[in-house]
């Protein structure tokens, strides 16, 4: 797949009309069924109290509007949505669902990279969470020490990839050697890391699997 069309996985763009329109049909073509089912895994756990999450990259906001499904368990407190795509930030402001979220000051979209979350504070999240964002993430150690430094001891940090990944431009999809994110993520205070089994692995396009780590306590 060539670079300009990755680009726009990456973060679609309003300038670039057709192919922006390609990435986003292709990335909500099965209407976000992959990161529902992550996020409602997390969910289902129980692991989390009312926590405080941060998502990188929520795209149109299908797991955004699943963490704040009224039925679920997770019930999160405070919900920071980082979101680079203009197209993507206009989209998740207008929707109706998630405006009564931000309105009660529990979510706040924000067009930061997530190299540098200054507004979070240290030791304050309880999850960060991204579906389908690892790849984008260079140099992933940099962003590694800023996503350790808002995490609480203990925190996790969740990031589900699929190995489709493996076959885009390489400039674009930095990060899809899985051992080596994990290997990164343990150098840079995460501990208890790990890749999930792939869910979903016989259903083509919605399969992923998870890497995980918590930061370590002290
Ligand atoms: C392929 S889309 C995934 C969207 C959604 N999570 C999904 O699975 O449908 C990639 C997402 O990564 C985000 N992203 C890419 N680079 C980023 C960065 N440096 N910091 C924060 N988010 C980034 C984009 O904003 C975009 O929403």
């Amino acid at each position: 797949m060539g670079a300009a069309l990755a680009t726009e996985f990456r973060s679609p763009s309003s300038s670039n009309g057709c192919l922006s329109w390609l990435a986003q049909r292709i990335m909500s073509k099965d209407n976000g069924f992959d990161s529902i089912a992550a996020v409602s895994e997390i969910a289902n756990s129980k692991r989390f109290t009312k926590p405080v999450i941060v998502e990188l990259g929520p795209g149109s906001g299908f797991s955004l509007r699943t963490m704040f499904d009224k039925e679920s368990p997770l019930q999160p407190s405070r919900v920071y949505a980082i979101e680079i795509s203009e197209v993507f930030r206009q989209q998740l402001t207008e929707d109706k669902e998630l405006a009564t979220h931000i309105e009660s000051g529990k979510l706040s979209i924000h067009n930061d990279d997530a190299i540098n979350l200054k507004f979070i504070p240290d030791n304050s999240v309880d999850l960060v969470f991204g579906f389908n964002v690892v790849y984008f993430l260079f140099p992933l150690d940099v962003y590694l020490k800023e996503l350790n430094r808002i995490l609480k001891p203990g925190g996790e940090l969740q990031f589900c990839v699929k190995e489709e990944a493996k076959y885009m431009d390489k400039q674009v999809y930095a990060n899809t050697d899985w051992e080596a994110c994990l290997g990164k993520m343990e150098n840079n205070g995460f501990e208890n890391v790990e890749k999930t089994e792939i869910r979903f692995k016989y259903d083509g396009p919605i399969s992923y699997s998870t890497l995980i780590g918590k930061k370590k306590s002290s």
